[in-house]
């Protein structure tokens, strides 16, 4: 099989190897080595047990590898100022940070009072934004949240949150954090694509207004299992009407609204009171790369605190570390800005577009493919399928997938991923990098379909 006969894109070896491995790299001691040593001793030990994302059999997961624009701007950061939290910290860099938010903002075509938060991570700007819709939900009840906390809820147990069945864990998380617990979410159901069902998700939100307090809606801009668009615009008519802050995760999707044929998918983002999005994921960002969105700008003021030797009161200098949280912030905001002014926007959407335009033609290949059940049609550069072989029993189908995901990726010659949708075991592809084709994964299928008559 072809698939042989390709580089791999790591070693596929087995936990209790890799640990073995890399045991030589913690044996911390008195001496250090010299860096031609420890060269070698990384290229041996850790690099072949390194994925290499920038191969076209890389088909499994989110971040990309580094665009070069990005890579000249992290090494500038690493030398002179990697932490750019306020003016004393790195007087360009906070600067930078405020002027590049705000032209993202005009980039993505938001209001002209939004703003934007560099963040660590989706995960921690998904945190933010359920932080500040409480907070607002809080002044709508007459009350400081940041000051009273939960307990200036009548009823804390009342407060919910409503977002699709697909919506990415880290939303649990955040309830966990801020004191709400995974039972305040309800989960919305999604329509054959995936997305959230407005007509039903209408019908909830009545129902859950009956009794409760919802405080917010999530719409996914790009679904983690499947990168699917929830209908903004319609979501965001439901919760004006019911004067529900909309957080939209664009954590992994919103890059694509800067394609042009991609754009009505995200008709309504402006309207949306808050918005986060990870250029790490798709852009070939280096991690930590992620950002917040708000649609009013005084929205940010519900993050300030100030600290006398850091963030005094009427200090009047760029202070970005006003608007979330951490007080060590790297200086993300210069790779951003190197790798878009290198490339230029053309040629950044051209490698946008390059893993959307693969996804799609492998889906077209294979829909009319008698042994593969597409679980959806792909928005955006995901896809999940199952291989259906001719005679297989239904039962054993579960078991069928899991089968090859742990085949292909014990191989290390290409990845692929493996989820849950309506609990049944899918594989799902995730074309994120400018350099997968659909060539590249019909060779997936096509090994797929060997690994399965194998499986007979
Ligand atoms: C839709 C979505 N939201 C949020 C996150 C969390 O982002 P991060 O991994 O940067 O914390 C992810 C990560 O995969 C995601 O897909």
């Amino acid at each position: 099989m072809k698939n042989n006969t390709k580089a791999s894109i790591y070693s596929g070896a087995q936990p209790e190897q890799v640990a073995l491995d890399l045991e030589p790299l913690v044996d911390f001691q008195n001496q250090g080595i010299s860096l031609k040593t420890l060269t070698k001793l990384v290229k041996e030990r850790l690099l072949p047990h390194l994925m290499r994302y920038d191969l076209p059999e890389f088909q499994s997961m989110f971040n990309s590898f580094p665009e070069e624009g990005a890579e000249f701007g992290a090494k500038i950061a690493l030398t002179y100022n990697q932490g750019v939290t306020n003016w004393q910290v790195s007087p360009g860099g906070a600067m930078l940070e405020e002027l590049c938010g705000r032209a993202l903002c005009r980039l993505f075509g938001l209001s002209p009072d939004s703003d934007a938060t560099f963040m660590y991570c989706g995960t921690y700007a998904n945190q933010q934004a359920l932080y500040m819709a409480l907070h607002r939900k809080a002044e709508k009840n007459g009350f400081d949240f940041a000051r009273k906390g939960l307990q200036g809820f009548a009823n804390p147990g009342d407060l919910r949150i409503l977002a699709s069945c697909d919506a990415h864990f880290s939303l649990k998380h955040a309830l966990r954090i801020l004191g709400l617990g995974e039972n305040s979410l309800v989960t919305l159901d999604v329509d054959r694509n995936r997305r959230i069902d407005v007509k039903r998700m209408e019908g909830t939100l009545k129902n859950q207004r009956r009794t409760k307090e919802v405080f917010c809606v999530v719409a996914t801009a790009g679904t983690t299992s499947t990168g699917s668009v929830d209908p903004i615009l319609p979501i965001v008519k439901l919760c004006e009407n019911s004067d529900v802050w909309l957080h939209v995760d664009g954590a992994y999707g919103l890059a694509y609204s800067l394609v042009p044929a991609w754009k009505p998918l995200f008709s309504g983002i402006e309207l949306a009171d808050s918005v986060s999005w990870d250029p790490h994921k798709q852009l070939g960002i280096p991690i930590p790369n992620s950002l917040l969105f708000v649609r009013r700008r005084k929205d940010f003021r519900r993050m300030v605190l100030h600290a006398d030797y850091f963030n005094p009161e009427r200090d009047s200098t760029p202070n970005p570390g006003l608007k979330s949280a951490p007080s060590t912030r790297p200086f993300s905001a210069l790779s951003l800005v190197t790798s878009l002014r290198y490339q230029g926007m053309a040629k950044a959407i051209k490698r946008l577009r390059a893993p959307l335009d693969a996804i799609k033609a492998a889906a077209d290949k294979l829909k009319s493919e008698p042994d593969i059940e597409l679980c959806h049609q792909p928005d955006t550069g995901i896809l999940c399928f199952r291989i259906i072989p001719e005679g297989f029993p239904e039962k054993e189908l579960d078991h069928l997938q899991q089968y090859i995901y742990e085949r292909i990726m014990t191989e290390g010659k290409r990845s692929i991923s493996m989820t849950k949708l309506d609990n049944k075991t899918v594989l799902r592809w995730v074309a994120i990098s400018p350099v997968v084709t659909s060539e590249a994964l019909m060779e997936t299928i096509f090994y797929i379909r060997f690994l399965a008559r194998g499986a007979f």
